[in-house]
């Protein structure tokens, strides 16, 4: 028995003292339906996940993380970065509201800030490049300030597409020459107040953006014929891009500084290779390659990883894409879409959320009769479709093989559930009707959900309520739609 207990004792030693502490999940928000967060929070900790990655400071969120222990990063968006950058008081006030009264009042464990989310994004178009490290400047100054500043650190979330190789293999990795100095200046920042750079990897956009991209490249499987750089052997995109920003680092006189990967993942919807069995290749086999504890060809060891994402986010744009709201590892409702195992528990598989609250069992659907060239149809899916999510339908999705009226049962259905089957919310004109038969196909993986209860806070108060009215203009475009 002795030798047992000072083995175990041992290993609990090295996983404290180690950087492992297993895989961290990204918790966005971007959602019309969230789950309370007590509820998330019961779900990390069943899970064993214990570190976190937020995307601003909701105090709800933050208040249900206290006393947990979990690891939590959080985030100032980007436009928060003008005013922090710009104002010493603005990011003292910052820091003292989102961080230190969270770790003294209620012993959140804080451990970065993260000043921005990719502010250097070809998208954003320069608009962060100068205010990004004034932020993170006043960031840490004022964490210093706080007396906080040893256990919470900085760092900026990029993309990785801040960096490229010139030879398109690792070995010509180099910061991105059109913000070759800004780059160079934060990670000199980050290096003289140890922190770690952040960067965010998919493999999955590389797949959607280039069709002649080697699939199980993308893959952690090796079977993809490896990339030979000068005698190194890369066998899966995640270990050659992060030899690349590796090699850039090294190349500018940082080769020592820490990396964490502030996001991976892959979708399960919304392209035809978004879905359930790429996803689960995918992150089991990154679960798999970070546990191994082998790490790329120039960095062997532990990698610090933070899964893209925890639950899916209904009301994220899709400007990327269609697939931009389906990078759960668990459905919007907190149920698993399917079996991974994250290495942090006994059992090795995911625990879903527990005690969640739907609405009824009932649904909008096209009216039997209403005929599929009425031009009210058409009109009134644009309608649902621009303000639901209609993300699941179209080519290789999971309702991608609904005939016509599918289709537009799913669109009005959308629009129904989002505004918490409100009955107006099914009223398109002569061609909707509200039924109790679920429409959901026998087959395949295609759902017409029923959304959860709506949770919103307002002045500390929960409330669980039943019907959150439809805005005016929502009501108004109805009527319009119904007039017209
Ligand atoms: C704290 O963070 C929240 C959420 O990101 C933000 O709305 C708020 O303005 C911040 N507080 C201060 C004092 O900056
Ligand atoms: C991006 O910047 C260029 C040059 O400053 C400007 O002409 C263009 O309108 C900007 N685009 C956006 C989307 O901000
Ligand atoms: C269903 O909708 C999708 C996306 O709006 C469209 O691509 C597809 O052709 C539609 N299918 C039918 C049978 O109308
Ligand atoms: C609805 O259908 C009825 C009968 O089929 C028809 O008389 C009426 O004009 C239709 N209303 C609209 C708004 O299309």
């Amino acid at each position: 028995m002795g030798w047992i207990t000072v083995n175990i004792g041992l290993a609990c030693l090295f996983s404290m003292l180690c950087c492992g502490k297993g895989i961290g999940v990204n918790w966005g928000t971007q959602a019309s339906h969230p789950l309370p967060p007590e509820t998330v929070v019961r779900m990390l900790r069943e899970n064993g996940v214990q570190k976190v990655k937020l995307f601003d400071a909701d105090y709800a969120i933050l208040k249900a993380l206290g006393k947990t222990g979990i690891e939590v990063m959080v985030g100032i968006p980007n436009d928060m970065l003008a005013s922090v950058g710009g104002s010493m008081k603005a990011a003292e006030k910052w820091v003292s509201k989102n961080v230190s009264e969270h770790i003294s009042s209620n012993n959140v464990n804080i451990r970065y800030v993260a000043v921005g989310n990719e502010p250097f994004l070809q998208t954003y178009n320069g608009s962060y490049l100068k205010i990004t490290l004034p932020a993170l400047n006043n960031i840490q100054s004022a964490l210093i300030k706080a007396g906080i500043g040893s256990q919470v650190k900085v760092t900026v979330p990029l993309n990785a597409d801040v960096y490229a190789s010139s030879n398109s293999y690792p070995s010509g990795g180099d910061f991105r020459t059109d913000i070759f100095d800004p780059m160079l200046s934060i990670v000199k920042f980050l290096n003289d107040v140890n922190s770690p750079f952040t960067v965010n990897i998919y493999p999955f956009i590389s797949l959607y953006t280039d069709p002649n991209f080697p699939v199980e490249y993308a893959f952690f499987d090796g079977n993809a014929s490896p990339v030979n750089d000068g005698g190194t052997l890369y066998y899966n995109m995640f270990d050659a891009n992060l030899d690349t920003l590796t090699h850039a680092l090294q190349k500018n006189g940082f080769g020592n500084l820490p990396i964490i990967v502030g996001e991976i993942g892959w979708p399960t919807d919304g392209d035809r290779n978004a879905n359930i069995e790429y996803a689960r290749r995918f992150n089991q086999g990154l679960m798999t390659h970070i546990s191994g504890g082998k790490g790329t060809p120039l960095r062997p060891g532990p990698i610090d990883a933070y899964l893209f994402s925890l639950i899916d986010e209904d009301e994220k744009s899709f400007d990327p894409g269609n697939f931009e709201r389906h990078w759960g590892i668990f459905y919007y409702d907190g149920q698993i879409k399917y079996p991974l195992n994250l290495g942090t528990t006994n059992s090795g598989a995911l625990v879903p959320a527990k005690d969640v609250h739907y609405l009824e069992k009932k649904w909008c659907v096209m009216k039997p009769s209403a005929r599929l060239d009425d031009p009210q149809v058409q009109q009134s899916v644009s309608y649902a479709c621009g303000l639901a999510d209609c993300t699941s339908l179209g080519y290789g999705t999971s309702c991608g093989n609904l005939d016509a009226r599918g289709n537009i049962s799913y669109a009005f259905n959308s629009y129904f559930q989002k505004n918490n089957q409100l009955d107006v919310a099914c009223k398109f004109p002569n061609v909707s009707e509200i039924t109790k038969t679920d429409p959901t196909p026998a087959v395949g993986n295609c759902k017409f959900p029923i959304m959860i209860q709506p949770y919103y806070e307002s002045a500390g108060f929960r409330l669980r309520c039943c019907q959150k009215p439809l805005s005016l203009v929502s009501v108004l475009v109805l009527i319009l739609v119904t007039i017209l």
